[in-house]
C-alpha cells in the first residue's frame, strides 16, 4: 500500500494540465465492444480504473496497446461474454460493458457489483431499461444473466437520473431494430462524449427538447478514432486547491462550460477565476466566504466534488450546510476531516461545517476516490504533516495526483507504507 506524506503551508503556483475524463473514457472503451473495427482513443488518462477496464475488455477477447495517452484497441471476436466477479467488485464501472456485450452477441453474464463505500448503487434501472428493448434478464448466483435474439427499440423512462444506466441502455439500443426513446436521460458532459463516438460509429441518435433521446436502430457499427473531453472533475479539484492554497493557478484544459455549477459556487464564496487561453486561472483566497451547496444531476453541482467542496468549506469563514443528494453516504471523508481539527456534524444527507481558523496535519485514511482528493487539499493547508494513506483511491481516479501538486509547489511525497 501506498500513502502521501503532506508538508502543510506550501503555497502552490504555476500551471497544471488535466487529463482525459475518467468517466468518459470507461463507457468509450466498453462502447469499442460494439464493432470488430478498430477504434482509437486519443488522450487516455493513465488511471488504475482504465487499466481495470483494458483488462475487464481482454477477458471478453478484446486486443488492445496503449502508446502514451493513445490506445488502440479492436474486439475482433468476444470470446467470452463473461465479466467475472473478481473485476467487477474492483470498479463498479464494469458494468458499462452489459449494454455492449448484449447488442454485439445477444448474451451476457455481468457480475452484479455490489456495494461501495459511497452508497448501495443497485443497477435496476440499466436492467430495466434493456428489458424494455426486449432483453431477458435474470439474477442468477450473484450475475446478471443477459440473453436477446434481437434487440428491439422501445420506450424508456429512467425513474431516477443514472449516468451509467443512460450509457449501459444507449448502448443496447443503437443496435436495436426500430426507433428507442430513452426519457429522464443524464446530461453529463461526459455521456455527451460517449453520444459523440456512437455517432462517429454511425449510431442514429438525436437530442429532443430536455433530457429526451430518440435513437434509430442501425445493424452495424464501424470503428472510431476519439480524443477524450478533459476531466471537469479533476479540473475543479485543482481548482479548489488553487484557493485554499494557492496564490495563482493556472488549470490548463478545464472546459468552463462543462462547470458552470462548479465555477459560481466558487465564485459566490469570493474566489476570483479568470479565464485564460485554454484554460482557467485562479487565485489564492484569504478569506472564503461559507455558502450552501446541494449537489444535483448535470447541471447541477457535481456530486463528484462534493468531498472537495467540504474541505474548503472546513477552512471558510462562517457556516455552511452541505447536502449530498445522488448517493446516500458519501461522507466516509467526515470522520477524516474532523481528524484534522474540522468542526462538521452530519445530519442523514446534510453536513454542517462550520469553518475553523486552521486545520492540524494529522494521519488520515483514504475511503474512496473523491474523499482522497478532499484530504489531500485539507493537508494543503493544515499546520504541519499529515499523512494520506490506502490513496490506492486516489489513483483510481487522478492520473499523477502527487506530482502534479509538487509540480505547483507542494510538499508532498508518496511512500510505500
Ligand atoms: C456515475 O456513477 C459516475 N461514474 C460517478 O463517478 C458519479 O458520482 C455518478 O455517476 C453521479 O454523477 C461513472 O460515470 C463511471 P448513477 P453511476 O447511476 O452511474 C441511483 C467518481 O467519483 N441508481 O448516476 O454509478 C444510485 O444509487 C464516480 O468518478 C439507482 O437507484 O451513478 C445513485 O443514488 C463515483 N438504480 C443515483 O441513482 C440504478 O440502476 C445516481 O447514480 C442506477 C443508479
Amino acid at each position: 500500500m501506498e500513502a502521501l506524506i503532506v508538508e502543510g503551508g506550501a503555497r502552490l503556483n504555476g500551471e497544471v494540465t488535466v487529463s482525459g475524463a475518467k468517466n468518459a473514457v470507461l463507457p468509450i472503451l466498453a462502447a469499442t465492444l460494439l464493432t470488430d473495427e478498430e477504434c482509437v482513443i486519443e488522450n487516455v488518462p493513465d488511471l488504475r480504473d482504465v487499466r481495470t477496464m483494458l483488462s475487464l475488455l481482454e477477458e471478453l477477447g478484446v486486443e488492445w496497446s496503449w502508446q502514451k495517452n493513445v490506445v488502440r484497441i479492436r474486439a475482433s471476436e468476444i470470446k467470452n461474454p463473461v465479466a467475472p466477479y473478481d473485476l467487477v467488485k474492483t470498479m463498479r464501472a464494469s458494468v458499462l460493458v452489459l449494454g455492449p456485450l448484449v447488442a454485439r452477441e445477444g448474451y451476457a453474464e455481468v457480475s452484479m457489483p455490489g456495494g461501495c463505500a459511497i452508497g448501495e448503487r443497485p443497477i435496476d434501472l440499466h436492467i430495466k431499461g434493456l428489458r424494455k428493448l426486449g432483453v431477458e434478464v435474470e439474477l442468477r448466483h450473484g450475475y446478471v444473466v443477459a440473453k436477446v435474439d434481437r434487440l428491439r427499440g422501445g420506450m424508456y423512462v429512467f425513474d431516477k437520473v443514472t449516468v451509467t444506466g443512460t450509457e449501459n441502455v444507449l448502448m443496447a439500443a443503437v443496435l436495436a431494430e426500430g426507433e428507442t426513446i430513452l426519457e429522464n436521460v443524464a446530461q453529463e458532459p461526459e455521456v455527451w462524449d460517449l453520444i459523440a463516438v456512437l455517432k462517429k460509429m454511425g449510431a442514429k441518435i438525436e437530442k429532443l427538447d430536455g433530457n429526451i433521446l430518440r435513437v434509430s436502430g442501425v445493424d452495424r457499427l464501424r470503428g472510431f478514432k476519439h480524443k477524450v473531453m478533459p476531466d471537469r472533475i479533476e479540473a475543479a479539484t485543482f481548482l479548489i486547491a488553487g484557493a485554499m492554497a494557492g496564490d495563482e493557478v493556472v488549470v490548463r484544459g478545464a472546459e468552463p462550460e462543462h462547470m458552470v455549477a462548479v465555477l459560481s459556487k466558487l465564485e459566490s464564496c469570493g474566489v476570483r477565476i479568470e479565464r485564460v487561453e485554454g484554460g482557467l486561472k485562479v487565485f489564492g483566497c484569504d478569506v472564503i466566504k461559507a455558502v450552501d451547496m446541494e449537489t444535483f444531476p448535470y447541471p447541477g453541482f457535481p456530486t463528484d466534488v462534493q468531498a472537495q467542496y467540504m474541505a474548503m468549506m472546513s477552512i471558510a469563514d462562517g457556516t455552511s450546510v452541505i447536502t449530498e443528494n445522488i448517493f446516500e453516504r458519501r461522507f466516509m471523508h467526515v470522520a477524516e476531516l474532523r481528524r484534522m481539527g474540522a468542526d462538521i456534524t452530519v445530519d442523514g444527507k446534510r453536513a454542517v461545517v462550520r469553518g475553523v481558523e486552521k486545520l492540524i496535519g494529522a494521519p488520515v485514511m483514504a475511503s474512496d476516490l473523491r474523499a482522497s482528493s478532499s484530504l489531500v487539499l485539507a493537508a494543503l493547508v493544515a499546520e504541519g504533516t499529515s499523512k494520506v494513506s490506502r490513496i490506492y483511491h486516489l489513483d483510481r481516479g487522478y492520473e499523477r495526483f502527487d506530482e502534479k501538486l509538487r509540480m505547483l509547489g507542494a510538499k508532498i511525497r508518496r511512500v510505500r507504507e
